[in-house]
């Protein structure tokens, strides 16, 4: 993971570069660092912790020059620690470096370099870069001509940024397998893992390939193939993607304001160009076998899409979780159709499988949320989600919108893509409605859970993604451990654990899986279980109703996972956690 940022121009480039990685914090905020180059000096900041918090302490933002690089830590190789910390230097102080991505060979690199009289001052395996930039420097190499040289000997996945105090007023960038985009405004020039940092600045962006590299100077940026270092003439696209996600819009947290917006992104999700949404569905029908990959909540979503797909079009789909996936999509062939889900786009797992299967031939689709993002760029066919940049780390609102989509996919499936749009818009009214009812609840509710060890979420056929859902909101940001299964897995185990005031969910509207669900729910009440249902109904059983709206039965899933996202994000206040940055995770997971 990890976020870096660039920037070279006639601004004081401290300020810009700080408030760039405060946009790029969801992809890791254990530390964070800024380098930049002055009057023939390397000034390097940098520590452990939140980036407002060590920018207040040291004053990242008040680096000398026009020209600094940043960097937002998500630790992979060496602890959370200030040296660890980004950016790295080299013996001499005069090149630094940010780094996102993995060296997996920095330890024979590393051996070779201290045998040449390198000395080390981290763990991380972004050191090496800067000793390797360093030896190429001292024999004469340009900056840039130094990391085509430098990046022969890495193996692994990489963005990576370099500042040198002999060659001031220049960046270079350099990619493969970790994003970098270049930015190219009036009056200087950006790098950074996406787009978000410099869109105030400029809307005039260039995606690096794999195994791209750029020049940066305040004028522009030069492009260059890494392998064989001639250059490459590279046109700007415009990016369209607003930039209005870094207000909290007065909620404490940003999660609760997007958990607030999933009607809106219901609704945005659902209208898509008519033709994308045909195309994409005929993709599914045609194909022999189709592979639903993603990660994590994205995953449950594809779960939810695959009950959908099966009981409107008559079509099976699998779905695998794609660090799994790799394994097998050795098998896939022109056959086979990967759907790739994901709101980043940028997930290593999720990319590595659709690699995989591309090289033998499959066709890929996705459904995600960042435009321009490497899946994106990827894929034979894509539908955005439309949902504007999330911020929380746990999903919520991609969520809703990835449910909107696979919804109208399924729809369209059955040549029903315009009946299927209209009682989708009608959902998002529903979703909220299940906001408005469940807010208090969620918050009592919360009070109960906050000092519980465990809980249990429950449920059957297209509702059991939701019980995955919901115990993972809970656990990701409130550190209660919770888990979910489907309902009639828990006598096969599970049970044992339940005793006397055990919290146990059961995701129970009243369609094909009620009667079923509710039997699974009495045999732990049985055993002493505290038992929350999650239903459009009332029943004497529930200890707590959580009431959803009704909705048609395919529904909902989207419905009932309303309430759960509210009760996690109290219960994580309640225990005073910070939903937005739950501790060891970050929102884009770039590493396998
Ligand atoms: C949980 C959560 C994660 C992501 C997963 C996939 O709240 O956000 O489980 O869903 O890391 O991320 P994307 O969708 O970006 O591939």
């Amino acid at each position: 993971m990890c976020g870096i940022i660039g920037y070279v121009g006639k601004r004081p480039a401290g300020p810009i570069v700080v408030e760039g990685l405060k946009k790029l914090e969801y992809r890791g905020y254990d530390s964070a660092g800024v380098a930049s180059v002055k009057d023939g000096k390397l000034f390097v900041r940098k520590d452990v912790g939140k980036i407002a918090e060590i920018n207040q302490k040291m004053r990242l933002d008040g680096v000398p020059g026009e020209t600094a690089i940043g960097h937002t830590r998500w630790a992979t190789t060496g602890a959370v620690t200030k040296e660890n910390a980004h950016p790295h230097a080299d013996c001499n102080n005069e090149i630094a470096v940010v780094h996102n991505g993995i060296i997996e060979n920095y330890q024979e690199l590393r051996k070779g370099l201290e045998a040449r009289g390198h000395g080390f001052r981290s763990q991380t395996d972004t050191e090496v870069i800067a000793h390797l930039l360093e030896e190429e420097v001292a024999r004469g190499a340009s900056l840039e001509k130094a990391l085509v040289a430098a990046a022969v000997s890495l193996h692994g996945s990489y963005a990576i940024l370099a500042v040198s105090t002999r060659e001031p007023g220049k960046i270079v960038a350099v990619r493969f397998e970790s994003p970098l985009v270049i930015g190219l405004a009036e009056d200087g020039t950006f790098a950074s893992s996406d787009t978000l940092p410099f869109l105030e600045y400029t809307r005039k962006a260039v995606f690096l390939g794999e195994g791209e590299g750029a020049v940066l100077t305040g004028k522009g940026a030069e492009f260059f193939d890494v392998k064989t270092g001639r250059k490459l003439a590279k046109q700007p696209a415009e990016v369209k993607w607003m930039w209005d996600g870094a207000a909290k819009g007065g909620y404490p947290h940003f999660m609760l304001k997007e958990i607030m917006e999933q009607p809106e992104a219901v609704r945005t999700a659902v209208a898509q160009d008519d033709s994308a949404v045909q195309a994409f569905a005929k993709g599914l029908l045609d194909a022999k076998k189709v592979i639903f990959s993603a990660c994590g909540t994205s995953r449950y979503a594809a779960l939810v899409g695959r009950y959908a797909i099966e009981k409107l079009a008559d079509k099976y789909c699998d779905v695998m979780i794609s660090s799994e996936y790799s394994y097998f999509a050795g098998n896939a062939d022109k056959d086979t159709l990967v759907v790739a889900i994901s709101q980043s786009g940028e997930t290593a797992d999720v990319l590595d499988g659709v690699r995989k299967a591309k090289s033998k031939g499959a066709r890929i689709f996705s459904i995600v949320n960042v435009v321009g993002s490497t899946l994106d760029r990827l894929s034979d066919e894509r539908l955005y989600l439309n949902c504007g940049p999330e911020i929380g780390v746990a999903a919520t609102k991609s969520f809703s919108a990835q449910l909107a989509v696979l919804y109208l996919v399924a729809f369209a499936m059955a040549g029903r893509a315009s009946e299927g749009k209209k009682a989708i818009l009608k959902l998002s009214g529903a979703v909220g409605e299940a906001i408005k009812r469940n807010d208090r609840k969620a918050r009592e509710l919360a009070k109960f859970l906050k000092g519980r060890e465990n809980a249990y979420y429950l449920a059957r056929g297209i509702n059991f993604a939701i019980a995955l859902e919901g115990a993972l909101k809970m656990k990701e940001i409130s550190y209660i451990h919770a888990e979910g299964m489907p309902a009639g897995e828990l006598k096969h185990g599970t049970l044992a654990l339940i005793e006397k005031g055990t919290p146990v969910v059961i995701i129970n509207p009243t369609d094909y899986t009620h009667g079923e669900t509710l039997s699974n729910g009495l045999e732990t009440k049985a055993r002493g279980a505290f038992l929350i249902g999650v239903s459009d109904e009332n029943n004497e059983a529930y200890d707590e109703w959580v009431e959803v709206p009704k909705v048609e039965e395919l529904f909902y899933p989207l419905a009932c996972v309303v309430p759960l996202q509210l009760l996690a994000y109290h219960s994580a206040v309640e225990r005073g956690k910070d939903p937005d940055k739950p501790r060891n995770l970050a929102k884009s997971v770039t590493v396998k």
